[in-house]
């Protein structure tokens, strides 16, 4: 995202507490290291948006991993809400209008739909999908109360790199974790291949990473606009792909031969989750533009180039 920003030309001031992000992925952006949930976030924040003079707020700032929400209720209550909080505070403070938010496909639960509209009454069935609705409901009432302009992105199911120094290193999502687990001589598990599915593993809508940044531009976009019809809108490719396609997709990518290992099903996991992408194509004239195997090569290629630096370095 930073990245896009700064080619176009944008004066971009990255607030990030780096718990899990590195400063390198955000070179040529001012970065200001502080936790958005902090107790005086609020105030800090407003004075780093007018002494930047921004005039929009991209907020990603989270936690987002669905079986820690589930173990783990009150942090994600408390840190992805008082985060949000802090952010439109600071915003209405310093007179930001602008606010584009990182929601998730997660607010959908477990519909049982061949593509998930955003006419869809959203039923999150987890802590971390609840506190991205919660978010959605929280940015409305920051535009009837001060007036704020605010766009919900929905992200299906985010892979790929963009370039090597942003290769995912959380291994917290399928992609991921199957390359490490190669990476480290071990097997992928699935979990579970008894799903009313054509392969019988989960379904879901891959985005490459880069594509995702780029709904984010569109957005900004919209909200400088006058016709805004809608708040929210689902990010996808508007196919699904299976666990096992997506398996193959790597071993296309990397050469390897892969037998997985089939696992017990995840609770929680929805057969199949996979979104219309008419609303954003209609009203922020955006598409996907990358494949399955795009979005697995870029990963390869990434985690490749990042490993040989840091062998570099080390040599
Ligand atoms: C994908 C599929 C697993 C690991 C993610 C984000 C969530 C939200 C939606 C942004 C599932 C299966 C996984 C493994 C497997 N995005 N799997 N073996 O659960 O769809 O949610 O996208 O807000 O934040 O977490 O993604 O990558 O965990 O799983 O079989 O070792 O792969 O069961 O069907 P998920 P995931």
């Amino acid at each position: 995202m930073v990245r896009l920003l700064l080619e176009r030309g944008e004066h971009v001031v990255v607030v990030d507490d780096l718990s899990t992000g590195f400063a390198e992925r955000v070179e040529g952006a001012d970065l200001v290291r502080l936790d958005v949930t902090a107790p005086d976030a609020a105030e800090k924040l407003a004075f780093h948006l007018r002494a930047s003079g921004a005039d929009s707020v991209i907020h990603f700032a989270a936690h987002k991993q669905v079986g820690v929400s589930v173990q783990q209720p009150e942090m994600y209550y408390r840190d992805n809400i008082t985060g949000l909080a802090n952010v439109l505070s600071a915003c209405e403070n310093a007179g930001v209008r602008d606010v584009v938010f990182s929601s998730s496909a997660a607010v959908y639960g477990m519909p049982d739909v061949e593509l998930v509209t955003e006419e869809l009454t959203p039923s999150p069935i987890n802590p971390y999908g609840r506190t991205k609705l919660i978010g959605e409901w929280m940015l409305e009432d920051a535009e009837r109360a001060h007036g704020l302009r605010t766009v919900g992105l929905r992200y299906f199911n985010v892979a790929g790199a963009g370039w090597p120094v942003c290769a995912d290193t959380q291994v917290m999502n399928l992609v991921p974790i199957v390359l490490n687990a190669l990476e480290n001589g071990k097997t992928p598990v699935v979990f579970g291949d008894d799903y009313d599915t054509p392969d019988g593993t989960c379904i879901r809508d891959y985005v490459h990473v880069v594509d995702l940044a780029d709904a984010h531009i569109q957005a900004l976009e919209y909200l400088r606009g006058e016709d805004r019809p809608h708040r929210v809108f689902n990010v996808g490719t508007g196919k699904g792909s299976s666990v096992l396609e997506v398996i193959d997709a790597i071993a296309r990518a990397t050469g390897q031969e892969i037998t997985p290992e089939i696992g017990e099903r995840r609770a929680g996991d929805p057969a199949r989750l996979v979104c219309s992408t008419d609303r954003i194509r209609e009203t922020l004239g955006w598409t996907s533009t990358k494949t399955l195997d795009d979005i697995v090569v870029s990963d390869v290629e990434a985690r490749r180039a990042k490993k040989a630096e840091a062998e570099g370095a080390q040599a």
